[in-house]
């Protein structure tokens, strides 16, 4: 049974009245929003800091930072002497305009500073989670052609400088270590470097960000943004996230995943906001004192992480005073309609869910403030954005139809190239002008929008998408593997996870060291939340005749649904 609708918020929230702003709303009645507007000057990481810094919020805290070890606040203008005496180390070492500028790192005050001076020098920044191992960082580097990496000496030892002729410069940030041509410190550069830095202009279709991200073929593919999506990410972060001049905003993910630069640096330095940054893993305890420690007042998190909230329980939650509170969102995976009535119960707000992808570069489908929640809705199409529910012929099926959701092309924060992958970037946009976004859902007819799942193989961890074809590859390259099928299966907190069906080769015994060996290789190969959780050996898996394995016919198996049509089957 569907849970009634939850109102929406009465308040003075930006977004009024949803259906008058649908009708009158153009993209670009934002652009006046941005310096760039009267002086012609565009950089989006000027508009995030240096706007602030050189205006009425120069003392204004723009990040706090907190982790195990560290607790420091930087104000706006702090921030752009650090973004600029970063870029000016970065240009030092021979940074300029268009190179790819890498940061694999954990989270940092140093990461955030590098991000947005290498911004600053218009270079485009490729953001690596920090449990990326070897392999998932050389095919990343390789393929962007990255010149510059900024890392730690800890993570350095993953990345096989060697075989990167086009990575130029390594900067370590952290302990001193020996330099040598590749490899610099980044701390005595730094103090030395000028806290002015000139600004590169760019143009609007100029690059700035690439996140790796994966599809259901082929390796990670890298998602290419430009600076233009701020038109977006400045909206969406006004009417979604709701953000005002005096809140304290948390967003927790990392900025290795596209939520986190977005809505973890955009989204509310474009609004001059006080931004919380909480380094290291998650933790209940800490995470509801980060709320009340810093007063955040808007909190923007994930399903896997209000489930296990929610899983630890309500005492937890009542030791602490997050009265601060006053609005919450989520983003990654379906938000079940629970946790929306947990959160009802527990901080008395409603939970927002918001629909994107690494492709759309902001939200797209959201419940914001003025709009009637239905829990399990991922809302509606913000004003600007057309969605829609298509069929496999790009025709626009009516209400209450199951198909591919689908987006009218020309959002402003579109994605503006595959890297290095023309083709690729094609395909999105094969039907009628549609781009297809690889998730089936279907509308209602006040036109909600409702998630039903990926239409390709692609698996959603804990929100993080990991392409099937990637962990297969990995786990071939294992000697005891012959071959190997990889497929997401349903799980209470992660929401899905990875199994892998193995078949071994001639000579090796299926034994649960043997499993828990084959996790292992993938662990360190790609990254811990591409290994597979299960394993199950069998004998022969099933393929087509042309050698695919048929993942399909693995789910079949593993949820007791029908196979469906065998007849492309070898055997
Ligand atoms: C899924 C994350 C259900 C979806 C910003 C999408 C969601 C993929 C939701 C993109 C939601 C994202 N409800 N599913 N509210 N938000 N997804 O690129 O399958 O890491 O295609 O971007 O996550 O994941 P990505």
């Amino acid at each position: 049974m569907k849970m009634p609708i939850i109102p929406a918020v009465k308040g003075d929230f930006h977004l009024e009245d949803y259906e008058t702003v649908v009708e009158s709303f153009d993209w670009s009645q934002v652009e006046e929003q941005f310096s760039w507007y009267k002086t012609g000057k565009m950089n989006i990481a000027f508009e995030a800091i240096d706007r602030h810094a050189q205006g009425v919020k120069k003392n204004q805290v723009a990040l706090y930072y907190k982790d195990d070890f560290r607790r420091e606040k930087y104000t706006f203008k702090e921030m752009m002497e650090n973004t600029n005496k970063a870029g000016n180390v970065l240009k030092q070492l021979g940074v300029e305009k268009g190179d790819r500028v890498f940061i694999f790192m954990p989270r940092s005050p140093e990461l955030y500073f590098c991000l947005l001076g290498a911004i600053k020098l218009g270079a485009i920044v490729g953001p690596l989670f920090e449990a990326f191992m070897e392999a998932a960082i050389f095919d990343r580097l390789n393929d962007s052609a990255a010149k510059v990496l900024v890392t730690t000496p800890d993570l350095v030892e993953r990345v096989a400088k060697d075989n990167l002729p086009n990575l130029k410069k390594i900067v370590l940030i952290g302990d001193e270590v020996s330099e040598n041509d590749k490899v610099v410190n980044f701390k005595p550069l730094f103090e030395q470097a000028s806290k002015k830095l000139e600004i590169e202009w760019v143009d609007r279709e100029d690059g700035m960000l690439l996140h790796y991200t994966s599809g259901s073929t082929g390796k990670p593919k890298g998602v290419m943004h430009a600076h233009n999506a701020m038109i977006q990410q400045y909206q969406t972060a006004k009417w979604v996230l709701d953000l005002k001049d005096d809140d304290i905003y948390w967003c927790t993910a990392d900025p290795g995943w596209v939520t986190g630069t977005v809505y973890g640096v955009f989204g509310p330095w474009l609004h001059g906001v006080s931004n919380v940054v909480r380094g290291g893993r998650f933790n209940p305890e800490d995470w509801y004192k980060t709320i009340e420690e810093y007063g955040v007042t808007v909190w923007y998190s994930a399903p896997t992480a209000f489930r296990m909230l929610m899983g630890i329980g309500e005492e937890l939650v009542n030791r602490f005073d997050l009265t601060s509170l006053r609005h919450i969102l989520s983003v990654g995976e379906p938000l079940n309609p629970e946790v929306v009535k947990w959160g009802v119960k527990v901080f008395h707000l409603r939970i927002h869910d918001t629909w994107w992808m690494t492709e759309t570069g902001s939200m797209m489908i959201c419940n914001y403030p003025s709009l009637g929640i239905k829990p399990g809705s991922m809302g509606k199409p913000i004003p600007g954005v057309e969605a829609a529910i298509i069929d496999d012929q790009g025709n626009v099926l009516p209400p209450n139809r199951m198909g591919n959701l689908a987006l009218k092309k020309g959002w402003p924060s579109m994605m503006r190239a595959i890297w290095n992958n023309p083709e690729k970037y094609k395909e999105y946009f094969t039907h009628n002008g549609w781009y297809i976004s690889g998730d089936s859902a279907y509308m209602d007819e006040e036109g909600y929008f409702w998630f039903q799942g990926r239409i390709d193989d692609v698996i959603n961890t804990s929100g993080e998408r990991v392409g099937p074809f990637e962990v297969e590859s990995k786990l071939v390259e294992h000697p005891a593997v012959a071959e190997a099928g990889v497929i997401g299966i349903p799980d209470p907190i992660r929401g899905t996870i990875i199994k892998a069906f193995i078949s071994l080769r001639e000579g090796y015994e299926q034994s649960d060291e043997l499993k828990e060996e084959i996790t292992l290789f993938v662990k360190r190969e790609l990254s811990a939340h591409s290994a597979p959780r299960q394993i199950e050996f069998r004998d022969k898996l099933p393929k087509t005749r042309s050698g695919k394995i048929m993942r399909r016919v693995l789910k079949a198996w593993e949820l007791d649904l029908p196979t469906g049509d065998l007849s492309t089957m070898e055997d």
